[in-house]
């Protein structure tokens, strides 16, 4: 049986964050001051909340420098307030020019949506993960469950980037003539490794018609 790690107190948290602060400090004097009198991320992140997948430290970027929204397998839901919310401020307050989707393999939300038994109140929130699979199920023929999972998981970073594009808060910028670009990323739990699926969207040129929330000209 593999032993499982010791887990830290939530004091020992405490006092991990005393010498966090204490060290960043020190590195940086002036560090916290400085970023308590204002934010200017160039980067908005929708990610997995799996814990395996921590937003800053993955990509090398320090406090300050990514505005983040996390949900179960990074859904970009047009009924969502709060990542909508998150995506309005971003786009317009902090003017964030990229905003990037990343997904990761071995997603229990995209597992759980893979699976055709009840996950409990959960199977709301990964509904459209299993539309999504059933719009693509002639992909998943001759597939191995990894297989399948892997697929899974990079089709719903797509169709996330697609739901972020539609929105009117990222048309409305595009409009605009803002500089927003939406990525789809994929990271690989076992390497730590990111894969950029390359399906970036920047303007309303890569958006079907029939989601242009502006008339077309
Ligand atoms: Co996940």
């Amino acid at each position: 049986m593999v032993k499982s790690l010791d887990m830290p107190t939530p004091q020992t948290l405490l006092e991990n964050n005393a010498i966090w602060a204490a060290n960043r400090e020190k590195a940086t004097p002036g560090f916290f001051k400085q970023l308590s009198a204002q934010q200017k991320p160039k980067y908005m992140w929708i990610g997995c909340s799996d814990s395996r997948v921590p937003a800053n430290e993955i990509v090398g970027l320090d406090p300050g420098e990514v505005f983040v929204h996390r949900n179960i397998a990074n859904q970009v839901q047009h009924t969502d307030l709060n990542c909508l919310s998150g995506v309005q401020y971003a786009v317009d307050v902090l003017n964030v020019e990229h905003i990037i989707v990343t997904g990761h393999y071995n997603c229990g939300g995209v597992e759980a949506a893979l699976q055709s038994q009840p996950c409990g109140f959960v199977d709301n929130w990964i509904r459209g993960i299993r539309d999504n699979y059933m719009h693509h199920q002639d992909s998943f023929k001759d597939l191995s469950h990894e297989e399948m999972s892997d697929l899974m998981s990079e089709l719903n970073v797509i169709k996330q980037v697609e739901n972020l594009s539609h929105t009117r808060i990222v048309q409305n910028a595009w409009e605009q003539g803002k500089t927003v670009t939406i990525h789809g990323w994929i990271y690989r739990l076992n390497t730590g490794l990111i894969h950029d699926l390359k399906v970036s969207r920047n303007g309303s040129d890569d958006v079907e018609p029939v989601y242009r929330a502006l008339p077309l000209r």
